[in-house]
């Protein structure tokens, strides 16, 4: 803390902005692989990213403004994860937001852990910090088989967000056309009340182009 010259008043640092920011960035949650995601490294080798770097530029400069989240939708690959957290950790750095990262198969799998008998939490502990999260990223939206009881805890947790108004980014593989004849849609893997809400929700941002784990990552690696 440190003392106002002319009023004698206590403020915090501006040393302690920065350590409180980055203590947000750690409590996000954000896998070790998409810590450095950002959109000034985000690569628009093609129209479909330029205007999906564009959309999410626009997004995070109008925040709080802002009265819809984001349905990120493309097959593997195409930086879907990367650009939900390029928002996630530029919202948190430039605005403050309070916002939280969740891998929805691994949601699933802590929820499950918990059926045991010596469980140390309970789903409601698990589900909490993302019902209430200023802005929630739910990444692999429909990843996980379409149970009755993944339905249930993505409806869940969605129509809770949805009720609340709250903002929320989601990744996905589906979409509501199928790429090839006997794909699944989105709708089918997470059920019918869930693909309603986010059509309210969210815009959508396409991606597409070449799968960047293979065709630029991957290129040029040999033994
Ligand atoms: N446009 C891009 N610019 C820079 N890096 C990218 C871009 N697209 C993807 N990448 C990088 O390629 C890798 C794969 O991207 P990412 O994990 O975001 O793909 P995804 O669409 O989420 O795939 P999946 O559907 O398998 O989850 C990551 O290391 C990511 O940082
Ligand atoms: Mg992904």
């Amino acid at each position: 803390m440190l003392e106002h010259p002319k009023t004698g008043q206590l403020l915090p640092c501006k040393c302690r902005e920065v350590a409180i920011v980055e203590a947000r960035v750690e409590d996000a949650g954000i896998p070790e692989r998409y810590q450095n995601c950002s959109l000034q490294n985000w690569n628009a080798l093609e129209p479909s990213l330029n205007i999906a770097g564009a959309m999410a530029r626009k997004f995070v400069r109008e925040w709080p403004a802002v009265d819809h989240g984001i349905l990120i939708v493309g097959p593997v690959g195409r930086g879907k994860t990367h650009l939900a957290v390029a928002i996630l950790l530029d919202l948190i750095r430039q605005k403050s937001v309070r916002g939280v990262f969740c891998d929805f198969t691994d949601l699933l799998s802590r929820i499950q852990a918990t059926f045991g008998r010596n469980a140390d939490e309970n789903p409601d502990e698990i589900l909490s910090p993302y019902r209430d999260a200023e802005l929630l990223v739910l990444d692999e939206l429909g990843a996980r088989r379409p149970t009755e009881w993944a339905r249930e805890v993505l409806y869940g947790l969605l129509n809770t967000r949805y009720n609340r108004n709250r903002i929320t980014i989601l990744t996905t593989n589906f979409d509501d056309e199928p790429e090839k004849p006997g794909d699944e849609t989105l709708e089918v893997r997470v059920g019918s009340a869930v693909r309603s809400r986010l059509f309210e929700m969210c815009r959508t941002i396409r991606v597409s182009g070449p799968d960047f784990r293979k065709e630029v990552k991957g290129k040029g690696r040999a033994f």
